[in-house]
């Protein structure tokens, strides 16, 4: 299965979800009993499905792209959020329900948060020149990655603080050219403070470290 496709479904699957939480939360806290219950009935199968492909693709997600600290944080808040919630909705606990809708939101900021704003670095003007017989397109792809994605993806794509292991990465050229200009859910893209070239070069050499 393509992980690109996992992924997609697994954003949408989270959105939808939401939106459901939401909504029943609303209705908790604005006192419409039976919305409530009529809302509950409506999407019961609906949520069984979501909950089901929210979890599967999670995982499937997780075994490929490793967990990082903050991954195995979002995936607390979102355990911990479930049975409070059902809790929360048995018991037609306001605060809960809110607490557990609140959780659930953090998870996803957790998420954002990690894309903070990308300031530009100085790659060494050594291995950066094009024009210079001796470049080598690997050597320039390296010191791109030293300055801007080793503090996340770790020295040689492991063990970084929050992104994922590269040497894992099912990506090819072209997908991994998307994702450092574009950025995903919770990695910033770098298409403003990257040129072509340094793009080019980064993803070439992130292919390298594949096991
Ligand atoms: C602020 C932290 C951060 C920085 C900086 C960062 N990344 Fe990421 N990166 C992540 C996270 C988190 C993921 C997992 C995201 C996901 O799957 O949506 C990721 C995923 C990736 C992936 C996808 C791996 C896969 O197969 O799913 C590639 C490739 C990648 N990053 C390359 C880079 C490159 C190249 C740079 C530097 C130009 C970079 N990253 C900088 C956090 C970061």
């Amino acid at each position: 299965m393509d992980y690109n496709l996992i992924k997609l479904i697994h954003v949408i699957v989270v959105l939808l979800f939401l939106v459901i939480y939401l909504i029943k939360t609303i209705l908790l806290v604005a006192n419409k009993t039976s919305g409530l219950a009529t809302f509950t009935k409506v999407v019961k199968v609906p949520e069984m499905i979501i909950s089901t492909l929210f979890l599967v693709t999670g995982i499937y997600m997780l075994t490929q792209i490793g967990a990082s600290k903050l991954l195995i944080i979002k995936i607390i808040l979102v355990l911990l959020s479930i049975p409070i919630a059902i809790i929360g909705f048995k018991k037609k606990n306001k605060i809960l329900a809110v607490l557990s809708l609140l959780m659930i939101i953090m998870s996803y900021g957790l998420a954002e948060m990690n894309k903070k704003n990308i300031e530009k670095q100085t790659v060494d003007s050594d291995v950066s020149n094009v024009n210079d017989p001796n470049y080598d397109i690997k050597k320039h792809g390296e010191s791109v990655y030293i300055a801007y994605c080793q503090s996340c993806h770790g020295t040689g794509g492991t063990n970084g603080a929050g992104g994922a292991d590269l040497t894992i990465s099912q990506m090819n050229m072209k997908t991994m050219t998307e994702q450092v200009k574009n950025g995903s859910s919770t990695m910033a893209g770098f298409k403003d403070v990257l040129n072509e070239q340094e793009v080019n070069a980064v993803v070439v050499y992130v292919l390298t470290l594949k096991k």
